[in-house]
């Protein structure tokens, strides 16, 4: 199996499963967790991943399909393109295409939130660009919850980490297609009143 990825939590291998192209997104143990406790955290981010996944696609939204689950490994469907991070960072966009694709971003982040999942690292490295569309990955840190607060931090994680102009065109489509996303505006803007969530700046755009 080809190493994809190795991030804080896990390790990304491509592979195949039932004759289909495929990924295996491995937790691994945390050697300074103790065992049966890091076992469990593990367990539980897996299982929990795999459900907003599946609860996601079943309902038509971008996300790769789940195609078996593991302990601490879920196998799902290998998506054929490039983060939309790589994509901003080559700067080999085409013209129009960076605008086109931030209306799907807030179009997928719309369809989400009205499941009532919130992210919780909706940036441009978890967002996958392929010939099928604009898809979302990367649910490790997502909830299911009724409170507009999580919602809203999808949105000023957003805002934090792509230029203006880009996060307007967001912003347009996510509150188009989204008939509670005034609710979550106005979350977001007592939010940034009280200063609070500061940590992360990263513009890229
Ligand atoms: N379904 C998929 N198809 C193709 N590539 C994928 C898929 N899922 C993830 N990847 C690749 O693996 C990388 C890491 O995946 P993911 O974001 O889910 O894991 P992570 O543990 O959060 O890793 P990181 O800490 O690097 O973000 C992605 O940036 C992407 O390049
Ligand atoms: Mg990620």
């Amino acid at each position: 199996m080809e190493k994809l990825s190795e991030g804080a939590e896990s390790i990304l291998y491509s592979t195949e499963f039932a004759g289909l192209h495929a990924v295996v997104k491995d937790r691994v143990a945390k050697g300074y967790r103790v065992r049966a406790l890091d076992d469990e955290i593990r367990s539980k981010r897996t299982k929990s991943e795999a459900r907003i996944l599946s609860r996601a696609s079943s309902s038509g939204v971008k996300v790769p399909r789940v195609l078996m689950l593991g302990e601490h490994q879920i196998f799902m469907e290998r998506l054929d393109g490039d983060t939309l991070n790589a994509i901003m960072q080559e700067k080999k966009a085409k013209k129009g295409q960076l605008e086109r694709i931030f209306l799907e971003v807030g179009k997928r982040l719309a369809e989400l939130h009205a499941l009532g999942i919130a992210h919780g690292d909706y940036t441009p490295a978890n967002i996958m660009v392929s010939n099928s569309g604009v898809f979302v990955i990367d649910f490790g840190l997502s909830e299911v919850t009724k409170s507009s607060e999580e919602k809203a931090l999808d949105l000023l994680l957003m805002k934090r980490s792509v230029s203006k102009k880009l996060y307007n065109i967001f912003l347009s489509s996510y509150s188009a297609a989204f008939s509670d996303a005034g609710a979550i505006a106005e979350r977001l803007e007592e939010i940034e009143k009280r200063g609070r969530y500061q940590t992360r700046t990263l513009i890229t755009g």
